[in-house]
């Protein structure tokens, strides 16, 4: 970890704010919580963008409906990206053929990342929102090493409470001295609609535990809805769609703690 540089980094133009969101492990909600934030946020005013940074994974375009090419200004070589539900979106989903995969290196992915900050006509923004791959590899080290991050949210599910995961990916953030906003636990129980039981299926108590070890704020729960994936796979995030469910009510209002956090930050 010592490798990593953090004097490559520069502002991107126009960009106020950077969130990363970030895990140990896949499939515990970064990219759901993503596309929900950056609806909720740009509900409160803000100017938001989100880069999926997820280039063997990217899930954003089908969570925001998006299915067309970004136009590339041949002269300049800049990429327009697409916009949707008032976000702005870049994804290598969006310049890939469906069921395409990207079978690049190392070095190939640090360059589209490079692409993806400085070479799309962001245009001036609040908040860039960067959805991450899981894990620790390259493109968490390229965008730590390249990019002004302000803030980091750890997502986990009690489950995926592979605490050396977790601490794997603060150490990291915290070598690169990049500001922990704190810990968020998705998928914590599932509340039965038709008797009200909340049943805590993955377990209790794990999110919270280990925000306390890692010393890092934890931002509470969202709780498990089936709803919350239907909307992401029918493009239009669960915030916009139905701001009245119990688990949009739980995004709005990490929503709100991450406007606060950039606010005073
Ligand atoms: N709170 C939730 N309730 C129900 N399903 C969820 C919730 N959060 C995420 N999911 C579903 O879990 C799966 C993994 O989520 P995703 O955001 O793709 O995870 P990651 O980006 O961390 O790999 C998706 O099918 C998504 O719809
Ligand atoms: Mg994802």
């Amino acid at each position: 970890m010592n490798a990593v540089q953090t004097h490559d980094r520069q502002a991107i133009p126009g960009i106020k704010d950077t969130l990363a969101v970030s895990s140990g492990k896949g499939g515990v909600g970064k990219s759901t919580l993503a596309a929900n934030l950056a609806v909720a946020l740009a509900g409160k005013g803000l100017r938001v963008g989100l880069l999926d940074a997820d280039i063997y994974g990217p899930n954003i375009p089908g969570m925001f409906g998006l299915s067309g090419r970004p136009e590339m200004h041949e002269s300049s070589g800049r990429i327009q990206p697409l916009a949707a539900h008032g976000i702005t979106v870049i994804s290598m989903g969006l310049l890939l053929d469906p069921g395409t995969p990207v079978i690049w290196r190392g070095p190939m992915l640090a360059k589209m990342i490079h692409q993806f900050l400085f070479n799309v006509n962001w245009g001036e923004l609040d908040l860039l929102l960067l959805d991450l791959p899981p894990g620790t590899g390259d493109v968490q080290i390229t965008l730590t090493q390249m990019a002004p991050i302000t803030g980091a949210l750890i997502v986990t599910t009690p489950s995926a409470i592979a605490l050396e995961d977790v601490r794997r990916g603060v150490e990291m953030f915290r070598q690169t001295e990049v500001p922990l906003i704190g810990l968020v636990e998705n998928m914590s129980y599932f509340s039965c609609d038709k008797c009200g039981h909340a049943e805590a299926i993955f377990g209790e108590g794990g999110g919270e535990t280990t925000a306390r070890h890692l010393d890092i704020p934890y931002l509470g729960q969202v709780p498990l809805d089936p709803l919350v994936g239907r909307q992401a796979d029918a493009g239009e995030p669960i915030v916009q769609a139905h701001p009245d469910a119990a688990s949009s009510q739980a995004l709005l209002r990490l929503a709100g703690d991450v406007d606060s956090y950039f606010q005073s930050a």
